[in-house]
């Protein structure tokens, strides 16, 4: 049987293995020019080799997606159907769509669909799914922090699912949700200091012992440093889905649960669930009955 450190050894070599290849992969239009165009006949298929081992998504009816079933038996979207009473015909905002599974799904569950993503290659692959699919889905390139915060759209619905927890300034994005929406669904994982504590991995990720507070009003939110890793690496690095900053505060579920209250809104359905990245909530939360949508809030 291979010792631990064995393991660790031949999962090192597999990533260099494969960010090498992705580095020759984007390097070869570089030094040889004509292969910027296909010689191959257009099909759906190299479109999606463009991207090939990079995919994390299945990608159903296709072969050499990855191996998330983002597309079909990832439950979130249709969970957040059920609580939120049905979408057919509701404006959804989707944040950080990755590979546009759940937008697809969202859209097969009747919404129209606005998805914000940052990252220009994952963006890209959004683009790719859009043409294989024949998505309605509006994808936007850019920042949707920015966005939320400067924006006066107003949609039905926020779809946050795997972004709280890549905010340096968790608690202002969920306050900016509330100010674009009714009802907000997240999927994020969350801060629990006995469960990190206990698990090696996790206590490396939370080492800096670094922590912010966000205020609104008199209420202060309290958020823990997770470092990530970043850089130029994750250039290369198949399958990297994590956001922009090497540093991002995790909020604890009660600070989750303390923002929408002081936003006004109540949370309806919730479900709580732990993965070897730690603990993780799933929730809908809805705006109560006679609150307005406030235009700022204290801060
Ligand atoms: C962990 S993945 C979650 C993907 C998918 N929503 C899910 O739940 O499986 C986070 C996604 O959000 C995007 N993202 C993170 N921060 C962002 C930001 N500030 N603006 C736009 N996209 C961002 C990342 O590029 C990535 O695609």
């Amino acid at each position: 049987m291979r010792t631990s450190r064995e393991e660790v050894g031949v999962g090192v070599v597999m990533k260099a293995v494969q960010i090498a290849k992705t580095f020759v992969r984007r390097a070869r239009p570089l030094l040889f020019p004509k292969m910027l165009y296909s010689a191959d006949s257009p099909a759906d298929e190299n479109a999606l080799s463009l991207y090939e081992g990079e995919w994390t998504s299945k990608l159903p009816g296709f072969s050499g997606g990855g191996q998330a079933d983002l597309f079909g038996e990832d439950e979130r979207p249709r969970w957040m159907a059920q609580a939120a009473g049905g979408i057919s015909g509701k404006h959804v905002l989707e944040l950080g769509p990755l590979e546009g599974g759940h937008s697809f799904q969202l859209e097969q569950l009747g919404a129209s669909v606005t998805a914000i993503e940052g990252n220009s290659l994952a963006f890209q692959r959004c683009l790719i799914v859009k043409n294989l699919y024949d998505l309605r889905t509006k994808f936007l390139h850019g920042d949707f922090v920015e966005y939320l915060r400067t924006t006066d759209e107003r949609f039905d619905i926020v779809f946050a699912s795997g972004v709280l927890y890549h905010m340096r300034a968790p608690v202002k994005v969920i306050l900016d949700l509330c100010r674009l929406a009714d009802q907000v669904f997240v999927w994020s994982q969350y801060f629990d200091e006995k469960i990190v504590q206990a698990d090696p991995k996790l206590r490396r990720s939370f080492a800096s012992g670094r922590t912010q507070i966000e205020s609104i009003g008199e209420v202060q939110i309290c958020g823990h440093e997770r470092r990530y890793n970043s850089g130029w690496l994750t250039y290369f690095q198949p399958g990297f889905c994590g956001g922009p900053d090497q540093s991002t505060y995790w909020l604890t579920l009660d600070g989750v649960r303390q923002c929408f209250d002081a936003a006004g809104f109540e949370i309806t359905d919730q479900k709580i669930g732990i993965s070897a990245h730690g603990p993780h909530v799933t929730l809908m939360a809805k705006r109560r009955n006679g609150t307005a949508a406030s235009s700022s809030f204290p801060s």
